[in-house]
């Protein structure tokens, strides 16, 4: 399975575990690392010293390379960045912000940069700052999205015919069969969020996981575009939501209404009425919380699975 995506990182197989708030921590990334993808650390919900823990962790873990997600909305990026280039992080994949802002800086200290976009005009941005490779993630995905709105199906071959750097695809991808549709359609590797919060190592509050295996159709939507758009678990504040956008919520009091800390509350603390979900409608089909070793490797046999049987079509 070498490519593009494989040789870039030194990985065996070309599935990333997505960084994400609450949810992968050490104890994740190295579990994925060591079963040959790529283990991301979310940075986004740690202060920086823990930040430094967490990396301490994983490289006592594993010995393969893994890499830090870096969210762009978040403070403290200056220290962040500090603590990743002192330990000697190889990989990093920034979020939700400019990719002009960090690229050249982290590339200058021997990092491979990879930027996460929602779009073909982003695509080229990020290209034009000296990414190494982009992840393309579609309208499906858990957490924080794009405004347009573009499906995974559309997004990936639009990006392809753009861009020349490796591509990874990401949204709505749980399976092997859905990898194999998506590098079908010229992605080069996969970043898998969702299923692998339905994980045992995801630092997801157990509550959370198994709200995740009961979601079926249709329990997730985009919602806070004024914010900044995220797909949630319809809950108890979901709908809190709603009914503020039926009374005429100006930005300020949604704002107020999200507050602080409620994705850490909800996905972290277990707060299924009050908290905030973070999930991609794949949740839909999954089914079970798995050992992430066995996530990959069931991914991989179906890939191969598949793959044999698109020949004989
Ligand atoms: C619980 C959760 C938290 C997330 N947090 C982040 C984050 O901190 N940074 C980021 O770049 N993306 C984040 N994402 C998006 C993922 O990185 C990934 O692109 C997305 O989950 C892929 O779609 P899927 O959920 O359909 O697999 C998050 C997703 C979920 C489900």
């Amino acid at each position: 399975m070498q490519n593009r995506i494989t040789e870039l990182f030194g990985i065996k197989y070309p599935i990333i575990q997505a960084g994400m708030v609450w949810a992968s921590g050490w104890r994740l990334a190295s579990a994925v690392s060591n079963a040959g993808g790529l283990g991301l650390i979310g940075a986004g919900s740690m202060y920086p010293e823990v930040l430094r823990e967490h990396i301490h962790k994983c490289k006592a873990t594993t010995d393969k390379p893994f890499g830090v997600n870096v969210p762009m909305l978040y403070p403290d990026l200056d220290k962040i960045m500090e603590i990743i280039i002192e330990l000697g992080v190889k990989i990093v994949f920034t979020s939700a912000g400019n990719p002009k802002t960090w690229t050249a800086y982290l590339k200058e200290n021997g990092i491979t940069v990879v930027h996460v976009v929602s779009s073909v005009k982003f695509a080229l941005k990020a290209q034009e700052a000296g990414v190494d490779a982009i992840v393309a993630e579609g309208f499906e995905a858990g957490g924080h999205n794009g405004r347009d709105e573009t499906t995974t199906l559309t997004l990936i071959p639009s990006v392809k015919e753009k861009i020349s750097i490796p591509l990874i695809a990401a949204g709505g991808i749980a399976t092997g069969r859905s990898m194999l549709a998506v590098m079908v359609l010229g992605a080069d590797g996969v970043q898998v969020g969702s299923r692998f919060v339905a994980s045992d190592e995801a630092s997801s509050h157990m509550l959370f996981k198994q709200k995740v295996v009961e979601a079926g159709e249709g329990d997730t939507q985009l919602t806070l575009k004024e914010l900044a758009p995220v797909r949630l678990i319809k809950n108890k504040f979901y709908h809190d939501i709603q009914r503020a956008y039926e009374n005429g919520a100006s930005v300020e009091q949604l704002n107020a209404l999200l507050g602080r800390s409620r994705a850490k509350r909800g996905m972290f603390e277990g707060d299924m009425e009050e908290g905030e979900l973070e999930i991609g409608q794949v949740s839909a089909i999954i089914h079970d919380i798995q050992p992430a070793s066995q996530i990959i490797s069931e991914m991989i046999q179906e890939f191969e699975e598949a793959k044999a049987g698109i020949t004989a079509l």
